[in-house]
């Protein structure tokens, strides 16, 4: 039997023999898992710890924020500020950008993250997550700001996220092609299971929140009504849906075996891009959803290709199997 392969172990590989990683971003990912283990673990406690509910205050969103939206934004922080590896951290959670403290040495990488992605499922017991993105400091600059954080997706230098479900999952990219590991509980690491992820570039199966139907754009009503009219629509197929209301989840079962997922602009705030966040929801999922062959764009261009304006800038999202995603983005495109 060939041995198992550790998420330790993937990472010095990608350090040593790919050249993917230098060690300083090897170490960030290491920590980075290391904590959501640690959120695992908190999720996994559900009423028997003091995990539940909701913690009696706002993001700068306006959501109101539960308890393990913020007990998983302290674990990120507080695993990750003292190593040497990071100038500053950025967050769902938090307003503005978190600075190295002057006490620890101050690295050369930017991390975002969402700390826990599909909070209304967590009092429900359905998979929920933690999303991350990681940048380089750009070069030359003296003090880190909001400023820095502000690049496209493309500048990415790696991406992942880890779902809480049935299994604790860790799915990593650093631009060499999509891993997964899954939680080994008995001997506390991850565990490479697939390497090498391909989303199929066709799929019968799409995910969006259907409630929002009246509010969409014709684009995205017809989409979904040639999926609905099924064998007996110019798909000439029939269609499943599935919407679990975490991103991570929907994503995860995306790579496992495709599918589209959209969440597009509306009109309930016509003022907004979109629900979705550009920085640490939309630009992670997109390159990894990219490294797997799919594809995401906003309904007209790619993901990774916006330039942010700022930290918690939203965008529409439609990303997963390509052909499909070709398929939205030319509905937008002819419409205009
Ligand atoms: P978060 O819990 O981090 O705020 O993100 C929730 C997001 C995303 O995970 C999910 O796809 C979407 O919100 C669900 O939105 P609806 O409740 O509007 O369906
Ligand atoms: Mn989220
Ligand atoms: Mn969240």
């Amino acid at each position: 039997m060939a041995p198992k392969i550790s998420l330790t172990r993937y990472l010095v590989e990608e350090q040593r023999i790919g050249g993917c990683i230098p060690a300083q971003l090897r170490l960030l990912l290491e920590v980075v898992a290391r904590a959501c283990k640690s959120i695992s673990l908190a999720v996994n406690k559900g009423d028997l710890g003091d995990v539940m509910g909701t913690a009696d205050s706002e993001n700068v969103q306006g959501e109101i924020q539960k308890k393990l939206d913020i007990i998983a934004n302290e674990v990120l922080i507080e695993a990750n500020e003292w190593g040497g590896h990071l100038a500053g951290m950025a967050s769902e959670e938090m307003e503005g950008i978190y600075v190295v403290p002057n006490r620890y040495p101050q690295g050369e990488y930017l991390l975002m993250f969402d700390p826990l992605d599909g909070s209304s499922n967590i009092d429900v017991n359905v998979s929920i997550g933690t999303i991350f993105s990681v940048l380089r400091m750009p070069e030359d600059d003296r003090g880190v700001d909001e400023g820095d954080f502000l690049q496209p997706g493309n500048q990415q230098v790696a991406a992942g996220y880890c779902v809480y479900g049935p299994q604790t999952t860790l799915v990593l990219t650093v631009g060499d092609g999509v891993a997964m590991f899954t939680l080994d509980r008995e001997q506390g690491s991850f565990v490479l299971t697939r390497k090498h992820v391909k989303i199929p570039e066709d799929t019968k199966e799409f995910a969006i929140n259907m409630s929002n139907m009246r509010h969409w754009d014709a684009p995205i009503k017809r989409y979904v009504d040639e999926c609905l009219a099924g064998k007996d629509g110019p798909r000439g197929k029939d269609f499943n849906m599935r919407w679990i209301a975490s991103m991570v989840a929907d994503v995860h079962r995306i790579l496992t075996r495709g599918g589209v997922f959209l969440y597009p602009w509306d009109k309930r705030e016509p003022e907004k891009p979109g629900k979705l966040r550009l920085m640490y929801e939309a630009n992670p999922m997109g390159w990894i959803v990219e490294q797997a062959g799919g594809a995401a764009t906003n309904c007209r261009q790619r993901i990774l290709d916006i330039q942010p304006g700022k930290l918690h800038e939203r965008v529409s999202v439609v990303l997963g199997s390509k052909n499909e995603v070709d398929r939205i983005t030319r509905y937008h495109t002819e419409s205009q």
